[in-house]
């Protein structure tokens, strides 16, 4: 993750290593401008606050975010996220994302932050090379997205099957994820094309990060 950070240009602050095993990336992290310190087993479990020993453990100054109208500008495949406040689903969603070739992830101002410690965890450091950016008025975004076609995942019957969606290739796109409590928004779902992915009988619905995944590799 540290490794990651670096090879996107994060900028270090402050680090914590193992002075026993000294990891190489301390050097790189000291060369960009970063602080490093020697610190125990101890010591680098209670600041973690995890089980497990990290032979590092770092802190990056936060990139700058793209406004929501650059980073829609800038992406031709665009995640958009409404209320996915669990930082393991965005953590998700971003890996899948950036797994699947797409280029953004806009999320509303009630979804958990990519750049948590939980989401990083769950990307696996994918946020640093995904730009994301953040809005507090998400249908105004919407609304400004005339050059892009906008599909709003969700299970309800009366979407249309992914599997009938073609996008031409030099089409702009995005795909709109809600939350896993209440889905979608009657606002956001009435910008958009309702497709759904089809499920077994007797299921609910899929989990957001996995419906993410279907439709980022399904509508490429
Ligand atoms: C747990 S679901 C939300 C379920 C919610 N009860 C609803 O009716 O939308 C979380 C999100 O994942 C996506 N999703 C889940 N299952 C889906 C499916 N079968 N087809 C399309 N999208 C799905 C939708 O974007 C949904 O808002």
């Amino acid at each position: 993750m540290v490794e990651r950070a670096l090879e996107a240009g994060c900028r270090p602050f402050r680090a914590l290593v193992d002075g026993s095993r000294i990891p190489p990336v301390a050097d790189r992290f000291v060369e960009r401008g970063g602080e490093a310190f020697v610190g125990g087993d101890q010591v680098r479990k209670l600041v973690a606050g995890l089980g497990v020993l990290h032979s590092v453990i770092a802190l990056f100054h936060r990139p700058q975010r793209p406004s929501a109208s650059e980073l829609a500008k800038r992406c031709h495949r665009l995640v958009i996220v409404e209320g996915v406040d669990n930082p393991a689903n965005i953590g998700s969603i971003v890996r899948n994302a950036a797994a699947l070739g797409w280029d953004g992830i806009l999320l509303d101002h009630t979804s958990a932050d990519p750049l948590s410690r939980r989401a990083l965890r769950v990307a696996m450091g994918t946020a640093f090379s995904i730009p994301h950016a953040r809005t507090t008025s998400l249908i105004d975004e919407l609304g400004a997205m005339t050059d892009r076609r906008l599909y709003a995942l969700t299970p309800h019957a009366d979407a249309a099957d992914i599997r009938t969606i073609l996008v031409p290739a030099d089409h702009r796109r995005a795909i709109l994820i809600g939350s896993e409590r209440n889905g979608l928004s009657d606002a956001v779902l009435s910008f958009a094309t309702q497709v759904r992915i089809p499920m077994a009988a007797g299921v609910d619905s899929l989990n957001a990060a996995a419906a993410a995944a279907v439709a980022c590799y399904a509508l490429a």
